[in-house]
């Protein structure tokens, strides 16, 4: 069973009771959830594309994050921080204070028309009202789909058009190191661009920039909140969605990833104490966005759902002001755990490689450090430990999961650390190799890391209107296991090694982007005959993109400015997260005897591995070519 309050059963034994009792194990799990109707069946394999947990029980998520803890005496204590540097803001909010203006705001929504399954897009900057938002849309039981804002606007309207929302909740503005990101042009940029169009949109006007509105479609965020009435929280079934968050594919079109109610409440709640080992009062700080999934989970409804104070950070890990950023933070709110992307160390070690700003602050609540968003690399991971002298733990996860599918466990006695290891599998989670033809591989052995059907609580059901793409996508490959599209192995102590993507996503700056819908952006300017997108390494992004482009014959305009072009293009189209910032133009491109360009072969190139490239390669001579640039860049 789940470990509970009091207890500290080891790794091993947790993981052994699940695997031997997995419903009842989720059971027991579901019992920290307040449930309206507490669910008598666990799971019906009959619903979706591979079944559903808790089908017959219901709850409201907002009632779990807020309202139960100030029922339960909880009201005055700290649910968010928001530690602003970038603005010079810094604001508690107790439990209370969260559920009051959660439920006005909520009522602001309702009289906009906001019910139950409606979805309300939030496209907004690192501030509490996104938060707000999010909890307010769970409290009616409509479902959100929050878009990180440094996407562009036609990526915001591809989603806008996708998720079809009732109402937008933005901001006027984002503030960037050195500039402000004016959200609401891009907004009406992006409405301009979509085939659906909202009933109303609601926006935050920040101090120091205002947004033009447009009458009687956009509303005021603060005016519409002291305007309206609390409003209770409605009671869903466990299934239903509570938020669609779109992440890249393999194609241009990003994929609705469903998160339900139930599983993701008790998937949640449950992982705070199992792997993050926190309990209720304390500080969690989850350095990220609440544009990613890593946001979402532990910004927001994870330690709100284990009664916890979140810190919610706008501003970078350098820079605002320095590359002590991070140590003050921990310092000012007695963090006690710290979750954020390697990249953002790597960022600090540049500037800081001895550590020295560690010095000026008193550091000593922080107990550990979680990374993820990509694999840390064992000299950053060793690095940062040795420095802070707390354990440093590496666990791997997807937008899709939700949580952590390798951990290593804070809540049930750490498993000595490898450095460059993800950890072990979390108890939910029945991990193994495959080979290209589905057969598990002996321990050691590389090959696709894959999930035998169920996943766990938590883990996404289906794609929104899509369930027939989240077969095609995850389960179809391997029948009976999801397919996590990383490559790996397991060893012989168990330990997990994610080594990387086997498709064409890349990871830049714990960013998960796609290469296809890069390939497309590019395609689409008018000198561009063909062109590839691969990832190549990058001393502080992890991965950085790099595309490769055969001009259309007969075109003699200046190279130079084509690739300007390019990147503008780029950032117009895709965002500036996509960071393109190197395009090299070849004369030809590495491809099979029937014209297919060998993608797999120049990632292979760009891993600094060997190319391997299939009997059918037309040219070899284009991969020595190629090869060649690379090395010289
Ligand atoms: N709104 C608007 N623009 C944004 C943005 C946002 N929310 N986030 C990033 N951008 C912009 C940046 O300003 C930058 O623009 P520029 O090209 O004009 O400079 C561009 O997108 C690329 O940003 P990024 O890749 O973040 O690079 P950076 O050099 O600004 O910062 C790091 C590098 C490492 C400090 C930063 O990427 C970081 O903190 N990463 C952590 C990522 C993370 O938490 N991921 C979640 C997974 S756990
Ligand atoms: P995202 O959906 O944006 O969270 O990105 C998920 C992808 O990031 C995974 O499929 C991995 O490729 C990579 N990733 C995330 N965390 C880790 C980690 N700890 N180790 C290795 N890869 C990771």
């Amino acid at each position: 069973m789940p470990p509970q309050a009091g207890e500290s059963p080891s790794y091993e034994a947790t993981y052994s009771a699940w695997h031997e009792h997995r419903q009842s194990w989720w059971r027991m799990a579901a019992a920290a959830i307040d449930w309206s109707v507490p669910p008598t069946r666990m799971f019906d394999p009959s619903i979706g594309p591979f079944g559903a947990w808790f089908p017959d029980g219901r709850l409201n998520t907002c009632h779990n994050c807020l309202d139960r803890h100030v029922a339960a005496g909880a009201g005055a204590r700290t649910a968010l921080i928001w530690d602003s540097p970038v603005s010079g803001q810094l604001r508690h909010f107790t439990y209370a204070e969260l559920r009051d203006r959660v439920a006005k705001f909520a009522g602001g929504l309702a009289s906009l028309g906001v019910g139950h399954g409606d979805r309300v897009v939030i496209y907004m900057p690192m501030v509490p009202e996104a938060a707000i938002a999010m909890l307010a849309c769970a409290r009616l039981g409509a479902i959100h789909s929050v878009v990180f804002g440094g996407v562009a606007a036609p990526e915001l309207a591809a989603r806008i058009e996708d998720a079809q929302p009732r109402l937008i909740v933005s901001a006027s503005c984002g503030i960037e190191p050195g500039r402000l990101v004016a959200y609401k042009p891009l907004l009406d940029h992006a409405l301009a661009l979509s085939a659906h169009q909202p009933a109303s949109c609601v926006i935050l006007q920040r101090p120091m920039l205002a947004a033009e509105m447009t009458a009687g479609r956009d509303h005021d965020f603060a005016a519409l909140e002291a305007a309206s009435a609390p409003v209770p929280c409605v009671d869903v079934p466990a299934t239903d969605p509570l938020y669609i968050l779109y992440t890249s594919g393999t194609t241009g079109k990003p994929k609705g990833i469903v998160r339900d109610n139930g599983g993701h409440a008790v998937a949640l709640r449950n992982s705070i104490s199992m792997i993050y080992g926190l309990k209720p009062g304390e500080v969690m700080w989850t350095a990220s966005d609440v544009g990613w999934v890593v946001g979402h989970s532990y910004i927001v409804y994870a330690p709100l759902l284990a009664g916890l104070t979140s810190v919610m950070y706008e501003g970078k890990p350098v820079g605002t002001p320095d590359a002590g950023a991070f140590w003050r933070v921990i310092a000012q709110h007695k963090v006690r755990v710290l979750f954020t992307a390697p990249t953002a160390l790597r960022a600090i070690k540049q500037q800081d490689p001895a550590g020295s700003h560690i010095a000026e602050h008193d550091i000593s609540s922080l107990d550990a450090l979680f990374l993820a968003g990509e694999r840390c690399d064992p000299p950053t991971a060793t690095w940062i430990a040795d420095l802070l002298g707390t354990p440093v733990i590496d666990h791997w996860w997807q937008t899709e999961t939700g949580w952590a599918i390798t951990a290593n466990f804070r809540g049930l006695g750490l498993v000595p650390n490898k450095p460059g290891s993800g950890g072990r599998p979390c108890p939910g989670h029945d991990l193994q190799v495959l080979d290209d033809h589905g057969a598990i591989q002996p321990a050691g052995t590389q090959g696709h890391l894959s999930i035998r059907l169920p996943l766990p609580p938590g883990c996404a059901p289906t794609l929104w209107n899509n369930d027939a793409g989240y077969s095609r996508a995850y389960l179809e490959d391997f029948p009976g296991w999801y397919r996590t599209g990383d490559g790996g192995m397991i060893d012989a102590e168990g330990d997990v090694w994610v080594m990387g993507r086997t498709d064409d996503i890349i990871n830049v700056a714990g960013h998960r982007l796609s290469t296809g819908s890069m390939e497309e952006v590019l395609a689409g300017h008018a000198d561009i005959a063909e062109c590839a997108v691969i990832g190549v390494h990058d001393e502080i992004k992890g991965q950085a993109p790099l595309g490769l482009v055969v001009l259309k014959s007969g075109v003699t305009r200046s190279h130079d400015l084509i690739v300007k072009e390019l990147i503008t293009l780029m950032r117009d189209s895709i965002g500036p997260v996509a960071a393109l910032r190197q395009v090299c133009i070849v004369t030809r491109l590495p491809k099979t005897r029937s014209g297919k360009i060998l993608r797999a072969s120049l990632r292979r190139l760009a891993d600094g591995q060997a190319p391997n490239p299939p009997a059918t390669i037309e040219d070899p001579r284009v991969l020595e070519e190629i090869a060649d640039l690379l090395s010289r860049r």
